[in-house]
């Protein structure tokens, strides 16, 4: 499966399968997460089997089911946007090996997260990880002139582009971003909302992939 593929099929899914990863998963997930911590200088650490962080003792706990494994993304202070940029890379790392996912910033028990967080340094928030009971489901989504200044003469790399942005996790579905385009140079801001940072940096992502990195370069 290659990356756009795996942003045509993610959807977040909160419902597990009660059946823990193979060996060979868990360590292609590790790959996946080293890779992340190496490009990006992020500290994202993979947990699993580790059934605290999702119990559903709580209402609010109760929309995950059998979710025992996560990676939670630890980085420096001050680096939302990578850390969405990362984290969704590592999310379509794991859609390619078959794993379902959802990005949780409120809905899990940070105090039981065996997680280590060094001086400056923050976790950020985790994504659950799990084999989905299904695959999770296509949701509203906004229309391309909503997010940005597209034409009918735009390239076909921006129009990609941009279907790939609105195909990406955001905080409460909010997709509050837009993108300019002035030739080749493509701007990308954050709108105001909660994790509107963390937003921006995973529908970056998704935009290069639709877009082509060779097709452009961000202003
Ligand atoms: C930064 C961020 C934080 C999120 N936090 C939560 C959360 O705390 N609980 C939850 O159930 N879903 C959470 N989500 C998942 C979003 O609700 C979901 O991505 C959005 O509704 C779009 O649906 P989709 O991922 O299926 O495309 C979060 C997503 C992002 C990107």
């Amino acid at each position: 499966m290659t990356e756009l593929e795996a942003i045509r099929e993610r959807h977040s899914v909160r419902v597990f399968k009660d059946l823990p990863f193979d060996r060979a998963t868990v360590s292609a997930l590790r790959k996946a997460a080293e890779k992340c911590n190496k490009e990006g200088g992020m500290r994202f650490q993979l947990i699993v089997n580790e059934p605290e962080a999702f119990q559903a003792d709580r209402q609010s706990y109760g929309s995950f089911q059998n979710c025992r494994n996560y990676i939670a993304l630890v980085a420096p202070r001050g680096k939302d946007e990578q850390v969405g940029y990362y984290g969704e890379k590592f999310v379509l790392a794991a859609q390619t090996l078959g794993v379902n996912s959802c990005w949780v910033a409120l809905t899990y028990k940070k105090g039981k997260t065996d997680v280590r967080v060094g001086a400056g340094e923050k976790l950020y928030m985790v994504i659950a990880l799990g084999y989905g009971e299904n695959h999770g489901h296509a949701r509203k989504s906004k229309a391309p002139a909503d997010v940005s200044d597209i034409t009918d003469d735009a390239p076909q790399w921006y129009r990609d582009g941009i279907e790939a942005a609105l195909l990406a996790p955001t905080a409460v579905n909010q997709q509050k971003f837009r993108f300019e385009r002035d030739g080749d140079a493509v701007t990308a801001k954050a709108g105001f909302g909660v994790y509107a940072k963390v937003d921006l940096g995973i529908v970056k992502y998704h935009f290069e992939v639709g877009a082509g990195k060779e097709n452009f370069r961000w202003a």
